[in-house]
């Protein structure tokens, strides 16, 4: 499973699970969040995601790196705190209107250590936000909204124009909740480019009455991929709800990848055409038409694959972490942890692997048998070991194939040699794999 933070999707729902009667027994809220409408107890919609879950959300995201974080409606800081761990050079910005959210937040962000934060008291939906916030620009965001309704405000017609989503004067107002003010004021805070990732309930990405806004998200951003999350992600409710995860960039009509996570993990994502997606983005409804895709290729769905740089000689020779074929030795293929940390930037002549790489042998005896992910740590690579970067999504998929018995014969069939045998980027771009 994919352990690119310290947990994965797997332990996040067995963790899930154990406390699901506990939730039941505390409160019985019912699906009042699944509507999207009714958090008639609470107008500030404070239901906390646990924060296991917190932890496989930031998983879910592409970018390695950030600089500036965002967090609208922080809350006690579930996504803030695992952003934080994932990120950790980051400068974190959080808001929420709640004067009691902010003691938790420092007291989460104290324990992991990270100092480069700010948090402000404030009113996410007030048009004048950018003005409270200063000048500086955001290139990541997490954000779990209030689900409630919201009385429409003067204010508001400037936040959907600011953030290029004029279009959706022409919704409604009975379908433009709080969620999608907020994230009208996270574009307005966000560089072009952003990568954002966004909690919504399950009415926004399935029902019918918010299919435009669903047409209007999908051609105001890029849309990368939807995570359906289990039930009982959220403290004191089953509510069902969504991850959404996208660009700062105008939608390219290209396809969104659909999944859930489950007791296996994130599931293998299944790519659903934008105009299918503005009818529906709920991973439920496509697994039960059966849409379910047999094989994919590593060139296909745009994975990066360098080899590493360093010759045996070099490695020998070296002072700092190196990972070799010889390296390929721990338990699990899904928890590879490496021991180096500050190597300096990755570039050619100098590869590094870091959390969320797939490492690959290129040339061994048994390369079909050597594949890891790393989970923690960094090394610099030798040229017998390939490097591979996928979409979030699939990562699980694509280890889990290349391990299962007919990823292996797959790479005995494509590789060359006798005795030690030697693997091709391009063979290996093209591999037909079916997905585990
Ligand atoms: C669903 S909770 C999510 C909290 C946290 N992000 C998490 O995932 O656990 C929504 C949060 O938004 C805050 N909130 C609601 N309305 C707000 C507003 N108008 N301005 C700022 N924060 C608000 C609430 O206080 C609450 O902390």
């Amino acid at each position: 499973m994919r352990r690119l933070a310290s947990i994965s999707a797997t332990d996040a729902v067995s963790g899930l699970r154990r406390s699901e009667q506990a939730i039941r027994a505390r409160v019985d809220l019912g699906d009042r969040m699944l509507q999207g409408l009714g958090t008639r107890g609470d107008p500030l919609g404070r239901f906390y995601t646990d924060p296991l879950i917190g932890q496989a959300f930031v998983s879910l995201f592409d970018r390695r790196h950030a600089t500036s974080i965002l967090d609208l409606g922080s809350g006690r800081g579930s996504l803030t705190v695992a952003a934080a761990q994932r990120w950790s050079n980051a400068r974190i910005q959080t808001i929420d209107l709640d004067l009691d959210a902010e003691k938790y937040i420092r007291l989460g962000m104290a324990s992991a250590g990270h100092q480069a934060h700010e948090h402000l008291v404030a009113d996410v939906l007030d048009e004048d936000l950018p003005e409270k916030v200063g000048q500086s620009r955001f290139d990541l965001a997490v954000c779990n909204p209030p689900y409630t309704r919201v009385r429409w405000r003067n204010g508001f017609a400037r936040i959907l124009a600011d953030a290029g989503m004029n279009h959706l004067h022409a919704v409604p107002p009975t379908a433009l909740g709080s969620d999608i003010m907020f994230v009208a004021q996270i574009l307005r805070l966000a560089e072009p480019g952003a990568e954002i990732g966004v909690i919504v309930p399950d009415g926004l990405v399935s029902a019918r009455r918010s299919l435009a806004v669903r047409q209007a998200l999908l051609e105001r951003l890029r849309v990368m991929r939807i995570v359906q999350l289990p039930r009982g992600s959220f403290r004191g409710t089953e509510a069902q709800a969504h991850v959404i995860v996208f660009r700062n960039e105008r939608g390219r009509g290209d396809p969104v990848e659909i999944s859930n996570i489950g007791i296996d993990g994130i599931s293998s994502p299944i790519p659903v055409r934008a105009e299918d997606a503005a009818f529906r983005m709920d991973f439920s409804f496509y697994k039960s038409t059966k849409i379910v895709r047999r094989g994919f290729t590593l060139r296909a769905i745009q994975a990066e694959i360098v080899r590493g740089s360093l010759s045996s000689a070099a490695a020998r020779a070296c002072g700092e972490p190196v990972f070799h074929t010889t390296g390929f030795d721990q338990t699990s293929p899904f928890t590879y942890r490496l021991s180096g940390q500050s190597l300096g930037a990755d570039r050619p002549g100098r590869r590094i692997a870091e959390p969320g790489d797939i490492l690959l042998a290129r040339v061994d005896r048994e390369l079909q048998r050597k594949i890891c992910v790393v989970a923690r740590g960094r090394a610099l690579l030798t040229d017998c070991i390939y490097r591979i970067r996928v979409p979030a999504t699939w990562r699980d998929t694509v280890v889990r194939s290349l391990l299962s018995e007919g990823g292996q014969a797959a790479l005995l069939r494509v590789s060359r040699g006798v005795g030690a045998r030697m693997l091709n980027r391009e063979d290996l771009l093209d591999l037909e794999i079916e997905a585990q």
